[in-house]
């Protein structure tokens, strides 16, 4: 266990939003029950808030996932977004309405560009909303967070105004975003030091950060927002979210614990988990985490120039922090085809991941396919089988078979398939001048007639010692209306992979009901 304590004037409470900025950065959709899975391990690991979705009347699928949320969420709040329309506030309520603890938390812009032109409401008709939407929400909800959207590009005389009145309304927590991820580290301390300094009533509410990494600074940025008296962090896994995403829940939770010495706050998440938090959101959302990512990236712990090698056998000396302090793999156990469950088990456990039995059944009938036509089986074909079965576990269009063709003499490349959607069979034939790859593509939208748009196909080789060794990973986006999905298979067979992530992204599009069965 890593968990801290201490004086409660030093905790700060993390406030995880990858289930609604992280989840509204294009191609990041998860579906409902990869958002609950999700919200189950943020759960465990000790997130307090989880900002679950934006349940608006017209968003019909994040109001269920985040009433689901709230059913099930054990010890963390269950936060609804709302915009400041009474409507979006109600709805917002109704969503929470089951959950043991929740929080509504409710926005609107305030500098002067949003007011004018997105609002198009002068600052006294944005004044009276901030009033009225926060008082709307504390008469149904007693936690109510309020948010000055823009606030680092906000005039301070008329965001002290607004805080003020927002608190009078009712509101127990103030979030003052760094909309934009434009604010300076400085800016931001100076800005949260100004309003606690000069709004009378600030001693009774949380004040909270939440920072955008246009800049790359959204770490930094939060951190002098907590040296400047806020308590609570706005952050995601993985740092996903909007543009440049937001602040990684990853990178603040371990700045605070490794430099103590000048950052003497503490929270309460359990960190070895933070490696498994960060497969998780990779694997339902298909966005691949950096390589040199901090904390989690699979090069945070790597060590490859000599001088360093000898440097860590000496002592660890180029280490600030150790990778099982955050649950990353030492990499101990070598599997192969004679491997069995137990061994399996382990490795997962190494990896960063728990599965329940099933999951481990169905993990160790792919890996005995993939030991028996691999040879060697690495650490990143047991992680890429892994996240897949995670992602797949909810498809419900799989590949029963594929054949293809392709000839440079002139006859155009061509691909048979065959798919079972919902357990019944349909076939799809096409042939195209475009190449096999197009061809795989067009037969399924022959099987399964869709509008979606191909925005991304990317193909990357899963590292081995040589390339007959190697699994080829498909990352696929699909749009339809402007709204994406991803989806990545890995698989000997490129072409196998591309189908393979193909139907993974449009199983997704059908979950949200953007591709209609039948
Ligand atoms: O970045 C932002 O301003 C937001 C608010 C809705 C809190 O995400
Ligand atoms: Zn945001």
């Amino acid at each position: 266990m890593s968990v801290q304590t201490g004086d409660e004037a030093d905790h700060v409470y993390i406030f995880d939003t990858t289930l609604r900025d992280g989840e509204q950065c294009p191609g990041a959709t998860m579906t409902h029950d990869e958002k609950l899975e999700v919200a189950e391990l943020l759960d465990n690991m000790g997130v307090d808030i989880i900002e679950a979705g934006f349940p608006a009347p017209e968003n019909q699928d994040d109001f269920h996932s985040v009433q689901e949320i709230g059913k099930r969420a054990v010890s963390a709040v269950v936060c609804a977004l709302t915009s400041a329309k009474p409507a979006h506030i109600d709805s917002a309520a109704a969503a929470i309405k089951f959950a043991r603890r929740g929080r509504i938390h409710t926005f609107i812009s305030t500098s002067p560009d949003h007011m004018k032109l997105k609002l198009q409401m002068s600052p006294e008709e944005v004044f009276a909303m901030v009033v009225s939407s926060v008082q709307r929400a504390r008469n149904l909800c007693g936690d109510v967070e309020w948010s000055a959207e823009d606030a680092t590009r906000t005039e301070i005389d008329f965001l002290c105004r607004c805080v003020e009145a927002a608190i009078k309304a009712g509101a127990t927590t103030i979030n003052l975003p760094d909309t934009l991820g434009y604010a300076t580290p400085e800016d931001y301390y100076a800005m949260f030091k100004t309003v606690r300094e000069r709004v009378p009533n600030s001693d009774k509410v949380r004040f909270s950060v939440h920072c955008h990494d246009d800049l790359d600074m959204s770490t930094a940025n939060s951190l002098a927002g907590v040296r400047a008296g806020a308590r609570q962090i706005e952050c995601t896994v993985n740092g996903i979210g909007e543009r440049a995403g937001n602040a990684s829940l990853e990178s603040v939770v371990m700045a605070m614990r490794v430099r103590q010495d000048v950052l003497a706050f503490w929270t309460g998440i359990e960190s070895t988990m933070l490696t498994r938090a960060s497969k998780l959101v990779s694997a339902v959302t298909s966005f691949p985490v950096q390589y040199n990512k901090a904390i989690v990236g699979r090069n945070a712990f790597a060590h490859e120039s000599g001088i360093h090698q000898d440097g860590m056998i000496k002592g660890r000396l180029y280490e600030i922090m150790t990778p099982e302090s955050v649950g990353a793999s030492t990499k101990s156990l070598v599997m192969g085809k004679h491997s069995g469950s137990r061994a399996m088990r382990l490795k997962l456990g190494e990896l960063g991941y728990q599965v329940g039995d099933n999951e481990l059944a169905d993990i160790m009938v792919r890996f005995k396919a993939l030991a028996a036509r691999k040879k060697e089986v690495y650490d990143e074909d047991i992680e890429a089988l892994v996240n897949e079965e995670i992602a797949a576990a909810h498809d419900r269009i799989k590949l029963h078979r594929l054949k293809t063709a392709t000839d440079t003499s002139g006859e155009k490349p061509w691909a048979d398939i065959s798919l079972m959607i919902d357990g019944e069979q349909v076939d799809g034939f096409a042939d195209t001048e475009n190449g096999v790859v197009d061809a795989i593509f067009d037969a399924i939208r022959v099987a399964i007639p869709n509008d979606a748009k191909l925005e991304l196909y990317q193909v990357h080789m899963i590292e081995a010692e040589s390339q007959s060794k190697a699994q080829a990973e498909v990352h696929i986006r699909l749009s339809i209306d402007g709204r994406s999905v991803s989806a990545k298979v890995a698989d000997p067979d490129t072409l196998v992979a591309s189908a393979k992530s193909y139907l993974s992204a449009l199983s997704k599009l059908l979950g949200k009901g953007l591709v209609v069965w039948p």
